[in-house]
């Protein structure tokens, strides 16, 4: 048994499309989740900068006594996963891996498209996932141009949001993709916009509930699990906005609270006074 709070972390309002299956899947359990809002979209970032902001945040939510860390973000974790599992021995870590496995033991057609940031593309990670797990399926590479912006700005159906997503699916479905992974954690959110687009007979795959059962079985294995009488408590950090975070997540996931404002020093963060 553990009271201390699970750390989740993205660098927006993405990581709650993660907190959000968190909290329905471990509802007694206490979460820090913080949004590195003043530098988002990371997904254009030279993977070395993502590192250091993962690593700074990681240290902040040590800080503020997490027991495990959820990397709810496929950029950070193309970026950090491992570098944080180094340098952080002892703290278990969740992160985001793209979920080809589940996609190529699925798709019909053998053909599926992957909806991710640049970095995510760029990092090992993807490159593995795709050789441990695809290597009978063809896999298609995609990036949403300015998606995570839009998102950020709760724009989930607008113009220029279902542009960007009809522009990109198009190719896909032209090449067979009867399957399609969301590989950045901002993307469930266009979810109702992206099946209307591509229709019944396209298989979308959102990894949300997979990683919330994943700190579930790391909690019991470390024996970490919060008492279960417990009523868990949501505390939200931001870098940048804390009134907007806190209306985006009433407006996203249906449940907010105050957000707290932090601020970067250098590669650190700190806790404004209040
Ligand atoms: N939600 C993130 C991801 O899963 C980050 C996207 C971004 O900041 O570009 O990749």
């Amino acid at each position: 048994m553990d009271q201390r709070p699970i750390g989740v972390f993205d660098s927006g309002v993405g990581g709650l499309s993660i907190l959000r299956q968190i909290r329905v899947l471990l509802p007694n359990e206490d979460v820090l989740f913080f949004a590195d809002q003043v530098h988002v979209p990371y997904g254009p970032r030279p993977l070395s900068e993502v590192r250091t902001f993962a690593e700074g945040i990681t240290n902040f939510l040590l800080e503020q006594c997490s027991k495990l860390i959820v990397v709810a973000c496929n950029t950070a974790s193309a970026a950090a996963l491992h570098h944080l599992r180094s340098t952080f021995p002892t703290i278990p870590f969740v992160g985001m891996e793209p979920a080809v496995k589940p996609a190529a033991q699925t798709s019909r057609s053998r053909v599926v498209g992957v909806l991710a940031t640049p970095a995510t593309f760029q990092g090992k990670l993807f490159t593995s996932v795709v050789e441990r797990f695809a290597s009978d399926v063809t896999v298609l590479q995609q990036v949403l141009p300015h998606m995570v912006e839009l998102i950020e700005a709760g724009n989930l159906d607008g113009p220029e949001t279902q542009e960007i997503i009809r522009q990109g699916v198009t190719p896909l479905l032209e090449q067979g993709a009867d399957t399609l992974v969301l590989a950045c954690t901002h993307y469930p959110f266009v979810i109702p916009l992206l099946s209307k687009l591509v229709g019944h007979n396209v298989q979308v795959i959102d990894p949300a509930p997979a990683i919330a059962r994943q700190v579930e079985r790391l909690l019991k294995q470390h024996d970490l699990d919060a008492p279960t009488e417990n009523t868990g408590r949501v505390t939200y950090f931001t870098s940048g906005d804390p009134e907007r975070l806190s209306e985006m997540s009433l407006r996203l996931i249906g449940e907010t609270g105050d957000a707290k404002q932090v601020y970067w020093r250098g590669e650190c963060l700190h806790l404004k006074a209040n």
